[in-house]
């Protein structure tokens, strides 16, 4: 595993999921991607929430916690790789463009190259008006890898909402939330 690729020690409490998948009405069909799931704190409420009909995969960079996602979630779908391969997977796995992409992965430890490999990747893997949800750490928020993700993201998506920050998490985080762009771009283009 590589320095940069877990970020925390502890699992993201019930709290931060619940943040991470409010207000999201889930419809059939819709595709949900979840990066860096971990040990699956997301990945458990995802399942609870997910209506019938919704395809879920989760693209996990460690082996190990794969394994263990798979033998713990036997029903949903889980990819060893990393979240910069998330267009090939799509296709690979015959999912077509994804209306939520959900992730843990830690961008304020990550170098600028991975983090842009990553967010052209959940772009291009977006239907349009699909979300991307991330989070922060408050306590990193202000690190130059952190700024840099976060000055990135929002050139290449907007902003969904401002939401509060999670407190009962360690370390407190706050969730990210954005639009893919293109849709927006359209509207402009149609007036
Ligand atoms: C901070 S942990 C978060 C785990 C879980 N989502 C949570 O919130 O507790 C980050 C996870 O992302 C995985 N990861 C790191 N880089 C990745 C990448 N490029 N693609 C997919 N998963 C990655 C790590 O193996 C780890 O499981």
């Amino acid at each position: 595993m590589k320095p940069h690729s877990v970020g925390s020690i502890w699992p993201s409490s019930q709290h931060l999921a619940k943040a991470m998948i409010e207000d999201i009405d889930f419809q059939a069909g819709d595709v949900v991607i979840e990066y860096g799931p971990g040990t699956g704190p997301f990945t458990h409420l995802l399942r609870q929430h997910l209506p019938e009909g919704i395809r879920y995969l989760g693209i996990e960079f460690d082996l190990h916690l794969c394994k263990a996602l798979r033998h713990r979630f036997p029903e949903m779908l889980f990819h060893h790789g990393s979240a910069e391969e998330t267009g090939e997977l799509l296709k690979h796995y015959n999912l077509g463009p994804a209306r939520l992409i959900i992730s843990g992965l830690p961008f304020a430890n990550m170098p600028a190259s991975l983090q842009e490999r990553i967010l052209i990747a959940t772009q291009q893997a977006l239907r349009p008006n699909g979300l991307f949800r991330t989070f922060t750490y408050l306590c990193s928020s202000i690190s130059p890898r952190a700024r840099h993700f976060q000055k990135r993201v929002t050139d290449h998506f907007q902003q969904e909402k401002k939401h509060r920050i999670v407190l009962k998490n360690f370390p407190p985080a706050r969730v990210l939330s954005y639009l893919e762009r293109v849709r927006k771009q359209l509207i402009f283009d149609i007036f």
